[in-house]
This record gives C-alpha cells, structure tokens and sequence, in this order.
C-alpha cells in the first residue's frame, strides 16, 4: 500500500459521498476527514460500520450554522432559538443522530482535535457546514486531498426552494476554495460536478468537457456556478484544482426521492410510481462505486486545471428504467402512474468520456462498468436486504414526508 495521507471528504455522509469513503477506507491506506452537515440527505447511517466513539466530532460556536447550534442546545437541554423549520429540523438531527456518541468541543480546537485522533483513527467526521470557514480552514490545514461533494443536489427539491442550493452548491464552495488559497499543504482539491450542467443533449449529440454548459434548471445552475468558480481559482490563484461531472448515480444507500430508490421502494410497498410527462426522458445511469473507482484515479493522474466527465456508458428512457425495476422485483406494470411533467425537464442528458477513458488507459477496470442489469439488480437486492434503512427515513425523516407531500400533490 502507499503511503498514508489524509483527505478531506465534504458530504461524505451523503450518498455518493459515503460510497466514496468506504470504497478509500477498503482499497488504500488513506485517512479520511468527513465534513458534513447532516442535512436532510446526510447519514450516519451510511458509514456505520467504521464509525465508533470517538469518530464523530461536533464543533460549537458556529455562528453561521443555527442548525448545529440548535443540535448543540438540545443535547444541553435548552432548545430556545426559533429558525425556520426549527422543530421538523430539530426532530430530524435527533433521530439521525440518536444511536451514537457525538463528542462536542470548542471550533477553535479542531485542528489540534483532528491531529491528535488521526494518529489513531482512520475516520473522523465532523458535523459542519462547508460554509463555515473558521471550521473549514481547521480542517484543511490538515489534509493532504479535498474532494467536495458537498451540495444540495436534488432537482425537484430546487424547484421549490432554490435558496439553499445556492448557499450550499455556490457559496460553500467558495469557501473550500477561498481555505484552499490559503493553505500549504493542500495538494490536490478536486470539486464534483454533474452532467447537468451541459443542459439537455440533442440527440446524436455527447458532449465533451469542452463544449459549453448552459444548465437549465436553479440545481444545474447552481452546480455550474460552483464548477466555474473552481475553473476561475485554477485561472487566477493558479491553484490545484480539478472538476469531475458524472452522470445520474444510482447504487446502495442513495436517499428514495431520487428515481431509482424511491421506484424501488414504492415497487416494494406496492405504491404506484409516478412517472413525469411520457418517460421517455434520457439519462446516463452511472454505478455508484464506478463513480468512486474514478474519482479515486482522477485524484491520483489527472492535471490540475482539468475536467473530466463520468459516464456510466448507459443512456436509457426512464420508462425502460423503471420496467427494469419491476421486472427485478416480480411487481405489475400496473403500478406505473403518468404525472404531469417537472416543470423545464431537460430531456436527455449525455456526455462523452473518452479524456478518462485515456486516463485509466493502465488501470485494471475489469471489475467496473458491468452491464446496467446486473447493477440494478445489485441495487434491488440491497434496498431489499436493508429494509430498516430507508424504513427509518420513510416514517421518521420529517423532512422526507414533507417534502414528498409538498411535491406529489403539488
Ligand atoms: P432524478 O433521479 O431526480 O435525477 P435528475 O433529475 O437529476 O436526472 O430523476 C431521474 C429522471 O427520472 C428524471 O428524468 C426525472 C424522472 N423522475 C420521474 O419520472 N419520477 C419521479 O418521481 C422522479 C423522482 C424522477
């Protein structure tokens, strides 16, 4: 094994994120340094089989983040601020953080905190927001690596509420990039796009990193203010960053609203599965752990300055998607239910990825890219052995139910 370093992962509670951490913690020596918010999408849960006693670090006196603050008063006792949503986002970091031990300390130790339990552990996370650059900087001053996952990536929910994908997607990363500046120690930071951002692709058309983006809907865009951002810091502070845009990910412990999981779990409970408009929308199904494999490689060959797209090389009409899901799960097509359409629904999305082809031109890549049937099956047979996970956010995610209600019955 090499020798051993330490990244910074953002959002590596959340669904690609996590999947990314334990893909490092059981192919490398590496150690790891979650940031994450433990938002709505955000799980302890995701990573519990490395997480023990000492693990999760929660900084106070955020100032910036009257969620953390607020998790902090209620450990205490006293929950007295009133914030938006304050009793359904209350409720949700209870539950989520109820079956383990969150250790609480003063922001202004958190590098010396980190440094003296990296000697130790593998894995520390640290509950916080990317927006919070005192936490931020603490953290980077002690890495070697930054990958940013990091953001508020569902498109449904950006409809209906922009405001926090542009804290999160936009300012958040701005704040990586602005400890990133200052720090020496910092080698390699790499920002994850999405697809998305090209906007819809014509048909007979793939785009390249070099064709221009042109998002059309407030998450796309938000991603594309944040991937420019890094672009412009690599232009102007010459600094070491590299983006990665994968296509739609799909894979265990990704959150049921997005397609995949919540067919699967609407499927399971015989529920109808709401499709929009016609479902003859075209996306590029990515594996999750193909999406790490990648991210990894990209880390570790790809030049500063660069982009670099992820396509799972498997473009299919959401109706052939969710037909693939029933089929697997032995349900009638009968549950299929026509909705009306999401309000600017791009199309199709397709991108070419021949730059990394040429990266992982010596690499062993045998055991990714299987064929989409096998990896839905794969993801079918997870969902189904690990009922008690999504059973949790189905009926004890407030934030889930809300949003579910608000955006079906819309
Ligand atoms: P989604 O998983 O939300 O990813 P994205 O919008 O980022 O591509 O949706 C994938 C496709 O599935 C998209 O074309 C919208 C469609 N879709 C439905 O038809 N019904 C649904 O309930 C959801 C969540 C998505």
């Amino acid at each position: 094994m090499t020798k051993q370093r330490t990244f910074l992962v953002t959002g590596g509670l959340g669904f690609i994120g996590s999947n990314f951490v334990r893909y490092k913690l059981k192919n490398s020596n590496d150690k790891i340094v979650i940031l994450d918010a433990l938002t709505y999408a955000g799980n302890l849960d995701n990573l519990k089989e490395f997480i023990n006693d000492n693990t999760v670090m929660l900084p106070t006196s955020q100032k910036r983040l009257d969620l953390i603050d607020e998790s902090v008063n209620w450990r205490e006792g006293k929950i007295e601020k009133s914030i938006l949503n304050k009793d359904t986002r209350i409720e949700n970091l209870k539950f989520k953080t109820a079956d383990y031990k969150i250790n609480t300390f003063n922001t202004e130790e958190l590098n010396s905190q980190i440094k003296s339990l990296m000697s130790d552990e593998k894995l520390l996370v640290v509950i916080g927001s990317i927006e919070d650059s005192s936490v931020v900087e603490q953290i980077m001053s002690e890495v070697d690596f930054v990958v940013n996952y990091a953001a508020e990536t569902h498109v449904d929910r950006s409809i209906l509420n922009p405001d926090a994908f542009i804290k999160t997607d936009i300012y958040g990363t701005y704040v990586l990039l602005e400890a990133l500046k200052k720090s020496d120690n910092v080698s390699k930071f790499l920002h994850i796009s999405t697809d998305e951002v090209y906007g819809a692709a014509p048909f007979g058309v793939s785009y390249k990193e070099t064709d221009t983006i042109d998002p059309q809907n407030p998450y796309s865009a938000s991603k594309a203010g944040a991937d420019r951002m890094v672009n412009a810091y690599n232009n102007t502070y010459q600094l070491p960053v590299m983006i990665a845009r994968p296509s739609n990910n799909f894979g265990p412990h990704q959150y049921p609203e997005k397609l995949i999981p919540l067919m699967i779990m609407k499927a399971l409970r015989d529920e109808q599965l709401p499709i929009y408009g016609d479902g003859k929308q075209i996306r590029d199904w990515l594996f999750v752990e193909d999406t790490a494999f990648a991210v990894d490689k990209i880390i570790e060959k790809g030049t500063a300055g660069e982009v670099y797209n992820i396509s799972g090389r498997n473009e299919r009409e959401n109706i052939d998607i969710v037909t693939m899901l029933l089929d697997g799960l032995n349900k009638p097509s009968s549950l299929i239910k026509y909705i009306k359409d999401r309000p600017g629904h791009d199309r199709r999305y397709s991108i070419n990825d021949s730059k990394l082809q040429e990266l992982l031109k010596d690499e062993d890549t045998s055991a990714h890219w299987q064929p989409l049937e096998e990896l839905i099956k794969i993801t079918i047979d997870w969902y189904i052995n690990n009922k008690p996970w999504w059973d949790k956010i189905l009926h004890s995610d407030k934030e889930y139910q809300d949003f579910i209600n608000k955006w079906y019955n819309r």
